[in-house]
């Protein structure tokens, strides 16, 4: 089945291992460099219909969101600059009353793509703002380049973050470093992004891609069934007490010793093989 086909995104699909079938990352490009790939309501629309052919794709072992990078400037203008995503689009703000955005805002894409059960790397190389330093945040792993710019503005139009960072980002980073972004809508770069605990790992902007895919090559080639257990155990912590978690987690861990994989993985060690998974 061919992912959806939408104008404003695009997806590759990358094999996890160049000589053993053990299926394939997406990388989910959005396209729209011109607006530093601002998210409007078709990008949103082919996200959430992205997130569901991921997810229903039982060979696609990773997710990785990245933003398109600038085009050459027509003669005499100034090139645009890099960006993952600069927010959600403001032009589709203007006019627009509560009811409208309820319905846009709710359950929307950036949504479905926390909720997939697969792993997701988001791949920052530019500014991430507003809506774009949501996506990141709504990825399990951020990996930036150096010229990466974090921050959530929406205060300068006077709103506050829509797409879950008043909940998410301070998850990261804390409610301190949170409220600061949020209050005074100031950019941060990629080190202090790191320094912060927003970002995994800044790199040289000519290193990202090469590190993002062995990451994903890394995880791809782990059992798909033991990391959408991991994830959701690692998840729950976000909304659980810590005596509720350790007991998700005992029992996920339990359940795992029915899977297939658990013994596949287990034989390989002891044979010193690689493990075939089954991915159950
Ligand atoms: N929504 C819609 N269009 C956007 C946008 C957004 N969030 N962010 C950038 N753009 C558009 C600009 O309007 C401009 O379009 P144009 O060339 O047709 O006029 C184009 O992208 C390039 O942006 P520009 O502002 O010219 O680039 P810059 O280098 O001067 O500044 C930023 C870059 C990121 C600092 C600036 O674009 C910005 O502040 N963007 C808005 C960020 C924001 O507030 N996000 C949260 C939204 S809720």
């Amino acid at each position: 089945m061919n992912p959806p086909h939408s104008d404003v995104l695009v997806v590759d699909l990358h094999p996890v291992d160049d000589t053993r079938d053990l299926g394939f990352f997406v990388v989910l490009t959005i396209d729209r460099p011109n607006k530093l790939n601002a998210l409007n309501s078709e990008v949103m629309e082919g996200l959430k219909a992205v997130c569901e052919w991921v997810e229903s794709r039982e060979d696609v072992r990773c997710l990785v969101i990245t933003g398109a990078s600038p085009l050459a400037p027509p003669e005499g203008k100034r090139a645009k600059p890099h960006a993952f995503v600069a927010g959600a689009d403001i032009t589709e703000f203007l006019g627009a009353s509560s009811g409208e955005i309820r319905i846009k805002f709710t359950d929307n894409a950036v949504e479905a793509l926390w909720n997939l059960s697969k792993p997701t790397i988001a791949m920052v190389d530019g500014f991430a703002l507003g809506g774009g330093c949501e996506v990141a945040c709504s990825c399990d792993i951020r990996i930036a380049s150096t010229r990466a710019v974090f921050g959530t503005p929406e205060i300068n139009l006077g709103l506050i973050p829509g797409y879950g960072a008043t909940q998410r980002l301070e998850r990261l980073v804390g409610y301190g470093k949170a409220h600061e972004l949020i209050m005074t809508g100031e950019h941060i770069n990629a080190h202090e992004a790191a320094r912060i605990g927003m970002v995994n790992h800044v790199v040289e902007p000519e290193q990202l891609r090469d590190r993002v895919f062995a990451m994903a090559r890394t995880i791809g080639s782990k059992s798909s069934h033991a990391l959408a257990v991991g994830k959701a155990a690692v998840r729950s912590a976000l909304d659980e007490s810590l005596t509720d978690g350790v007991s998700t987690e005992a029992e996920a861990f339990a359940l795992l010793f029915d899977s297939e994989d658990k013994e596949i993985g287990v034989q390989a060690f002891l044979n010193r093989t690689i493990p075939e998974w089954k991915h159950r």
